[in-house]
């Protein structure tokens, strides 16, 4: 059931990180319950972003180029970026936006290896910022995205194998339109004040798995072949993925191995059906593998 635009009728919605997996999808939910959304992006002209929206230029880095977007703004999306959320929030108060509804991670509630790094550090921040706002807050702290899997496109493609370090590293896979429908429903209703939304997909699956689902979903097998760490390393250092973020990754994975992942009921709590599934995301998303 798609929420309706209730108390928040008569006054707009801002949706930062608009044309992200997550943004986008939120944009398209608010519209389609009949808000009025004004969406943020660095990029206007590139931004593809839906005619129902009012598209507005500003860079949550710079936190006074996004001063103008708020004016006249009931609740916020706001997508997290390091460093300046707390001048955002503050001249969100100010302008007397009354609620914000923060992506943040799933990441924050570990404790296990790899959970203290960079990452993890500025999600915990900015959620201390939305917090401490004094707006209406909810925390949506999704963990590790189906679309992540769009990253082997290109090896998909080019062979149906996919080769990279931990082959049964688990992972419950959400799908982005699931973060989008509680985000949304957080954003237009009451009863999401004060709450943080672990969301996950339904089920455990390694990546071996995940891949091997992709295939399925493309009706061509595709393949997992697990390369030593030190091989992902080079590889990813060479497509110019920043090194602190390809030693997280290798930690991080490296300590998903043959753990179930965990698997909240947040999305059907939330929402009222069930979260969609990674074999659903993969049919959905077959032609960017083809
Ligand atoms: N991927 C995962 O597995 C995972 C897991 C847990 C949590 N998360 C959270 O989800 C986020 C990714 O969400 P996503 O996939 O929806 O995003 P995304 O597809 O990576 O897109 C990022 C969006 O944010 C906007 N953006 C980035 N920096 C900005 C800035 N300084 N000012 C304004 N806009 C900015 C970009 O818009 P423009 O270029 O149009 O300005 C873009 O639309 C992560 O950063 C993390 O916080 C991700």
């Amino acid at each position: 059931m798609t929420p309706t635009v209730g108390e928040l009728e008569d006054s707009v919605l801002l949706v930062t990180g608009a044309t992200g997996n997550v943004g986008r999808n939120v944009v398209g939910r608010l519209l389609a319950a009949g808000a009025a959304v004004r969406a943020l992006t660095r990029d206007p002209a590139a931004a593809r972003l839906p005619a129902g929206a009012e598209v507005a230029a500003g860079d949550l880095a710079r936190p006074e180029t996004v001063e103008p977007a708020l004016k006249g703004v009931s609740a916020l999306f706001l997508f997290p970026s390091p460093g300046t959320a707390g001048p955002v929030l503050r001249a969100a108060r100010e302008l007397g936006v009354r609620r914000v509804v923060m992506l943040s991670s799933s990441a924050v509630g570990y404790s296990g290896e790899g959970a203290d790094n960079s990452v993890v550090a500025y999600h915990r921040e900015i959620e201390h910022q939305v917090e401490d706002s004094g707006l209406e807050w909810t925390v949506v702290r999704p963990g590790a995205f189906a679309a992540n899997t769009r990253q082997w496109a290109p090896q998909i493609r080019a062979e149906g194998v996919v080769r990279g370090p931990f082959a049964e590293a688990e992972m419950s896979l959400v799908d982005d339109r699931d973060i989008a429908d509680v985000a949304t429903r957080a954003l237009l209703s009451e009863g999401h004040s004060g709450a943080k939304y672990t969301l996950t997909g339904p089920e455990s699956l390694t990546q071996a798995e995940q891949a091997r689902r992709i295939g399925e979903a493309l009706g061509r097998p595709v393949r997992y072949e697990e390369v030593p760490p030190d091989v992902a390393r080079e590889r990813m250092i060479r497509d110019r993925v920043p090194a602190d973020m390809v030693e997280m990754t290798l930690k991080f994975q490296a300590g998903l191995v043959g753990v179930r992942a965990q698997v909240t009921s947040t999305v059907e709590d939330v929402t009222g059906r069930p979260a969609r599934t990674f074999d659903q995301w993969a049919a959905d998303h077959v032609a960017d593998f083809r």
